[in-house]
């Protein structure tokens, strides 16, 4: 099997504290693989380190290359990490031009044809000429996602995307999230500090604790080890012991 990310015995120490203990864990290629833990696990850390943001002790390999080779190895992969970042007073459309710029490779055409792609693939067609100061929670997160998609990548990293948003707005994100994986092929990694929001879509599973991975794997095995047909009684039987 294909892995797209391979996190491998990897440490993080902040302010004396050491809040990544030793985790290893794989994310199989084509999966939707959900990245659980309580608020302050150590899951943006995580995903900090994976996306070149900040140093650590360990291995981190993406698509087969090692992140330190951090041009190559980022070069498929698209992010969404916290709270995405733009400019409010230009419009969403704007906003994904002036990201496009920054890829010299393309011409003029290619880069309107490749917005107008994400601008559908997330739903915003018809809104992206109005300001972005006026989009609610849920279409900036997901103007977050066309900025991630505009690469083209494999690999697919989201941070809480939902965090904060409606049930509406729940739905068109694991919506994007699904579409993007079954119709055109991409891997995702996407947290969330409830399973809630991400037992109905997700395949695989990893569950982290205090810095510490104490879950792994595809939705049957962790079914099947928990003893159930339900994946919150396998988390709390994972959590309480069944207690
Ligand atoms: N710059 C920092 N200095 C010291 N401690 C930090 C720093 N950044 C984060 N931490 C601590 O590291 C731990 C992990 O934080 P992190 O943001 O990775 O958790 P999280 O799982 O993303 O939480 P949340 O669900 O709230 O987003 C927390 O205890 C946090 O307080
Ligand atoms: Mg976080």
């Amino acid at each position: 099997m294909t892995h797209l990310i391979e996190v491998n015995n990897v440490s993080k120490v902040l302010s004396r504290r050491r809040v990544l203990d030793a985790v290893s864990f794989n994310v199989p290629k084509f999966s939707i693989t959900g990245f659980i833990g309580p608020n302050g696990a150590g899951k943006t850390t995580l995903i900090r380190i994976l996306t070149g943001l900040i140093s650590f002790q360990g291995d981190v390999k993406l698509n087969r290359v090692p992140i330190s080779n951090k041009t190559e190895a980022l070069r498929e992969v698209g992010a969404m990490v916290e709270t995405p970042v733009f400019s409010l007073y230009m419009t969403g459309y704007q906003n994904l031009y002036a990201l496009a710029m920054l890829d010299s490779s393309m011409s003029k055409q290619e880069r309107k044809k490749r917005i107008a792609e994400v601008l559908e693939l997330v739903g915003l067609t018809g809104r992206e000429h109005h300001k972005v100061k006026g989009y609610s929670l849920g279409m900036k997160q997901r103007l977050g996602i066309a900025q991630a998609l505009l690469n083209h990548p494999d690999l697919l990293i989201l941070d809480e995307p939902t965090n904060g948003l409606d049930p509406m707005g729940i739905k068109e994100i694991r919506d994007i999230i699904l579409k993007l994986n079954r119709e055109r092929g991409v891997t995702i990694f996407v947290s969330s500090h409830l399973l809630g929001e991400l037992e109905k879509i997700c395949d695989h599973f990893i569950v982290i604790q205090e810095g510490k991975i104490v879950k792994q794997g595809s939705k049957e095995s962790i079914l099947i080890e928990g003893g159930t047909e339900h994946l919150e009684d396998a988390f709390l039987q994972l959590m309480f012991g069944g207690q």
